[in-house]
């Protein structure tokens, strides 16, 4: 990062980031008041979330990823763009997932996760069926766990692991117009690839 990008970070973290682990988290206490709210995990550089939470007012978003330089960009446009329902957490979704309620969400957006592949890293990937149930226990009844992937084998896998889940409903949809292009679809487009959504339900 710039030294400017640097200050930034240091100046805006401490104020819109919420902590990796600690206690339950208090969605009334963070954003002052009772709203849906939705987890997005692997936000790169938060173009699509940002313009996702200007987009929807009524519903507050946690954006989530480990790389520093994509959360100091997105720190800097909710500064520029004056957003107030958008938190960051800067670390790991799946330790913060220990302090989230069962049920306390209205939906998990994981768009174009980390591919991982190699048949051997295959068991690195963010949709693992052991991390799908982590997901549905922390979705409210009706709330939406929705995955986008250009990479077909990727849909497939998580399509078969969201299938197998006794409490989720739901399969591939059309692209939903609502989803914001992200960075890291529009180099996919641009070298020929597909986004696929998929959108279950948690019954
Ligand atoms: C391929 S990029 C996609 C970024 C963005 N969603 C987009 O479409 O442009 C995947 C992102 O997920 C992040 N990521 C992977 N595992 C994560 C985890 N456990 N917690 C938070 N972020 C994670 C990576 O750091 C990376 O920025």
């Amino acid at each position: 990062m710039t030294t400017a990008r640097a200050d930034l970070f240091e100046r805006l973290a401490p104020v819109w980031c919420l902590d990796e682990v600690g206690e339950d988290l208090d969605p009334f206490a963070v954003f002052g008041r009772t709203a849906p709210l939705v987890l997005d995990i692997g936000i790169g550089f938060g173009d699509s979330l940002t313009t996702a939470a200007a987009a929807d007012p009524d519903v507050d978003l946690i954006g989530a990823d480990v790389h520093t330089p994509g959360i100091a960009s997105t720190l800097a446009r909710i500064e520029t763009m004056g957003l107030t329902n958008l938190r960051l957490l800067h670390g790991d979704a799946l330790v913060f997932l220990a302090r989230l309620a069962p049920g306390m969400l209205a939906g998990i957006r994981i768009y174009f996760p980390d591919p991982w592949p190699k048949v051997r890293h295959r068991h690195r990937r963010i949709t693992s069926a052991a991390n799908v149930d982590r997901f549905v226990s922390i979705l409210r009844p009706g709330g939406r766990l929705h995955v986008a992937t250009d990479i077909a084998e990727y849909a497939t896998a998580t399509h078969s692991i969201c299938d197998a889940h006794p409490n989720l409903e739901g399969g591939v949809v059309e692209r939903p117009d609502w989803r914001p292009v992200t960075r890291y679809e529009l180099k996919g487009i641009t070298a020929g690839r597909t986004a696929i959504d998929l959108i279950y339900r948690k019954i």
